[in-house]
């Protein structure tokens, strides 16, 4: 029987074979430096109206698609839909970013509503539905969660914070409302993310933006066991479930995040040092990223240094190409073309 994913470079990464060529996405790939999107955002009202309207959630997730030569489509989401599933009030404010309803109290954490949670996010999973049945064949359709601890501080700031005191205040001292919110998450997040699988997603990534916050006890604590524990759930109903964890900014944490939680893949920021991503690799993981989203913003000759420096450091079967972080609204579509042509380019002379 052919194999399915054969002609598919991300999956080929995934399943340590060898690509037809090396795969390549971004963070943020859909979004407000693309103008069809930032037309698309306007006909739909709010950014939340957009996320649950699968038709024009699965549009946008298409269109960096048509204009660039990737390999894998990440559905249009946001990681604050699981808390607004939960019952959380949520709105996205222009120029302000997300703002929650706070949770800070055993009360609060109880009052958080398990049941009815999928029903809420079932025009998520319609787009990917719609996703997975309309891209090309060679593309890879890639879901996602935050990881519990990145999802918490937002619940407990109450929306973007620039230090993230209040829960990191809240993870040291092992708060009981605090482990309890966790627990909730870990299991909405495996649950979704088994949703996320059966609908047709083939890859899903686990989003700890905000791994750098926690110290070394805190950070194998709220971010290494409970990402462990959900890719544990997950591969419980879906054994061979591709699985990338982005701890973003952990420094030399990544290592036991990598070895720790049984991620299949491990997205690295900008930070992370050619040194490290190669020994990441001779330890057997694949790894994804690093180009920094401010050099494919400047663009020119210091984002194809950047490019060259990877390409040469990482062979083409255990990398899959991507940033370090979320494309820049500022970035001009040019320059993703450029990143995406020297990507080509210097892959085809290795
Ligand atoms: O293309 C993709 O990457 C898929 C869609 C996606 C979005 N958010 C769309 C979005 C994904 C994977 C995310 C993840 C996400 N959301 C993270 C983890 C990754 C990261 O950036 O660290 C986080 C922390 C969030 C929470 C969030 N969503 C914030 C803090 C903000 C406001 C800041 C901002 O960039 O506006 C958002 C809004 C958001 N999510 C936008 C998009 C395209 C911009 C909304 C708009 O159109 O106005």
């Amino acid at each position: 029987m052919a194999d399915a994913n054969a002609d598919k470079p991300m999956m080929a990464v995934l399943n340590h074979k060898r690509p037809s060529r090396r795969p390549i996405w971004m963070m943020r790939q859909a979004g407000r430096y693309l103008p069809e999107y930032r037309d698309v955002r306007a006909q739909a009202g709010s950014f939340l109206d957009l996320c649950y309207a699968p038709e024009l959630a699965a549009e946008v997730t298409f269109q960096p698609l048509r204009r660039f030569d990737l390999d894998a489509a990440i559905l249009f989401a946001d990681i604050l839909l699981v808390p607004h599933a939960l019952g959380v009030e949520l709105a996205f404010e222009e120029g302000r970013g997300p703002i929650l309803k706070s949770v800070r109290s055993s009360e609060e954490v109880k009052q958080l509503q398990r049941r009815g949670m999928m029903k809420r996010l079932a025009p998520v999973l319609e787009t990917v539905d719609r996703v997975v049945s309309g891209v090309d064949k060679h593309i890879t359709v890639i879901g996602f969660c935050g990881a519990p601890w990145t999802v918490a501080s937002y619940m407990i700031e109450g929306g973007t914070s620039s230090d993230r005191r209040r829960a990191r205040t809240a993870a040291s001292l092992c708060e009981p409302w605090f482990c309890h919110l966790i627990e909730v998450l870990v299991e909405a997040s495996a649950a979704y993310l088994v949703a996320q699988l059966r609908a047709g997603a083939e890859v899903v990534q686990i989003f700890e933006s905000w791994a750098g916050d926690l110290g070394a006890i805190d950070f194998r604590k709220w971010s290494i066991q409970p990402v462990a524990r959900i890719v544990e759930l997950v591969r419980g109903e879906i054994p061979d479930a591709k699985i990338i964890g982005f701890p973003r900014k952990a420094g030399l944490g990544i290592v036991d995040f990598a070895s720790e939680t049984g991620v299949s893949g491990l997205g690295l920021d900008e930070t992370v040092s050619r040194q490290t991503m190669k020994s990441l690799v001779s330890d057997g993981h694949i790894v994804q990223g690093n180009v920094d989203p401010v050099r494919l913003a400047a663009g020119g000759r210091c984002l194809m240094d950047d490019i060259n420096d990877i390409v040469k450091n990482v062979s083409v079967d255990k990398h899959i190409m991507n940033l370090g972080h979320g494309v820049f609204p500022d970035t001009s579509p040019d320059n993703v073309e450029m990143f995406i042509d020297h990507v080509r380019y210097m892959d085809s002379n290795m």
